[in-house]
């Protein structure tokens, strides 16, 4: 008999499973429930094959060839991270900008006299996509080492068809060199191009009738998004854009009622978009629409609040009534420059008044429900991918207590080893 060949995990102290309902969601009651197995013992090769503890193990060992052993010598297991929204593909630095907001200048403010996203549009039309891919590359092998296994990458620094379609090849090269599961998409409505500044129905119109079936043709993407605010797009530009897409078979999401209130949450729900995020002024009726809502989560975005000195978004109240949430780092060069999911469940813990374990459900399970992966990512369970981190404590909770130190000691993607911390 052919025993199948495996790897195992044992001494475990406590294996974070996040095990969930059918849904693959973890609901308002059960947030805070991890699903730990303590003392277990975990069998892998690219999926996980078997989880138990040591003793249930005696009963099945039999029946598997495990080829190498890891002793975790009593530290935690849990599932990587599943960063689901980022901006990783661009070029330049906007620290000049950073340092003017301390000094009181807002957001809005750089963006009219033609900074902030329209800097980095200038940067990534003028720099080569060999360029783009290795900023990217250095980013994304820094996240893993802080225990990212999949993350979300959008274009949208582009705004002109070459330079959308040089970000989503540079997404796919990166892709093809990096162990991190990625998953594209297209954000060419990120804002209006400098060129189409008076001519907002032009650049829709490029957006609808020549970028989105590109995309589609090369299968640059999964997924759709629309930067939906103040002084960006309106909620009918949205509706045109997002519908074209799923057209073309691009899934929506919505950069939602970030800067100000203009009841984006409630369209994203609307029309089943799948995640909503930021929402730092989401109204009350788009919070009863994601606690409402089997489709869209509400993914916070805690990082941007802190750097932009905005109001966080209301966490308590959207886990309280019953919406999904998640947190993801939103890196990009202007408005949160982090790839460290660590600190965004501080962030989320000290700011928004999350538990520490609704930050890690909201930063696994939700992340990968967030991109439609929650059958195959975000929770330890046989048939899973084997996408997971050895911590280096006893204690889950020290991965928010102890704050500004990187906890990962081990990140595993795919069953391979892809980062191992160097112990003093
Ligand atoms: O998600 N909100 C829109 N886009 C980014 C910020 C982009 C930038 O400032 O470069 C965000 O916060
Ligand atoms: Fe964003």
């Amino acid at each position: 008999m052919n025993l199948p060949n495996v790897i195992g995990i044992k001494n475990i102290g406590s294996l974070l499973t996040i095990s969930a309902n059918d849904n693959c969601v973890k609901t308002l009651q059960d947030m805070n429930n991890l699903s730990i197995i303590n003392d277990a013992i975990m069998l892998f090769d690219v999926s996980i094959q078997w989880i138990g503890t040591s003793a249930e193990f005696e009963n099945v060992s039999s029946q598997f060839s495990v080829t190498e052993w890891i002793d975790a010598k009593g530290k935690v297991v849990m599932p990587g991270f599943v960063d689901s929204h980022t901006h990783t593909v661009f070029a330049g630095n906007r620290s000049n900008e950073f340092a003017q907001r301390l000094q009181g200048v807002s957001y809005q403010q750089i963006a009219a006299s033609g900074g902030g996203i329209l800097t980095t549009v200038n940067g990534v039309r003028t720099a080569s996509q060999e360029q783009i891919v290795t900023n990217a590359y250095s980013l994304l092998q820094s996240a893993i080492s802080f225990g990212t296994t999949t993350m979300e990458i959008k274009s949208g620094y582009g705004l002109s068809f070459d330079a959308e379609m040089k970000l989503l090849y540079s997404i796919r090269e990166v892709a093809s060199i990096s162990p991190m599961n990625i998953v594209s998409t297209f954000m060419g409505a990120h804002d209006f191009p400098e060129e189409y500044k008076h001519n907002h129905s032009g650049y829709v119109s490029l957006v609808c009738e020549e970028m989105i079936p590109a995309v589609s043709e090369q299968h640059l993407a999964t997924f759709c998004d629309v930067f939906t605010d103040k002084g960006y797009y309106t909620l009918e530009e949205t509706e045109t854009i997002l519908s074209k897409g799923l057209e073309y078979g691009l899934l929506p999401k919505m950069h939602a009622d970030e800067l100000a209130t203009v009841h984006a949450t409630e369209l994203a729900c609307e029309i089943g978009a799948f995640s909503a995020d930021h929402l730092l002024h989401v109204s009350q009726k788009g919070v009863e629409a994601l606690s409402q809502s089997k489709r869209t989560v509400a993914t916070l975005l805690p990082g941007t609040a802190y750097t932009l000195r905005l109001p966080y978004a209301p966490a308590r109240t959207l886990i309280d009534n019953g919406a999904m949430v998640a947190l993801a780092t939103d890196c990009n060069p202007g408005s949160c420059f982090t790839e460290n999911m660590q600190t965004i469940l501080s962030f989320a813990c000290m700011n928004m008044k999350m538990s520490i374990e609704e930050s890690i459900v909201a930063s696994t399970l939700h992340g990968a429900k967030a991109l439609g992966l929650e059958r195959s990512k975000g929770s330890l369970e046989i048939g899973k991918d084997a996408d997971f981190l050895v911590l280096q404590t006893t204690n889950y909770a020290d991965i928010v207590y102890h704050f500004g130190t990187n906890l990962v000691e081990q990140t595993w993607i795919g069953g391979k080893k892809h980062f191992q911390k160097q112990l003093q």
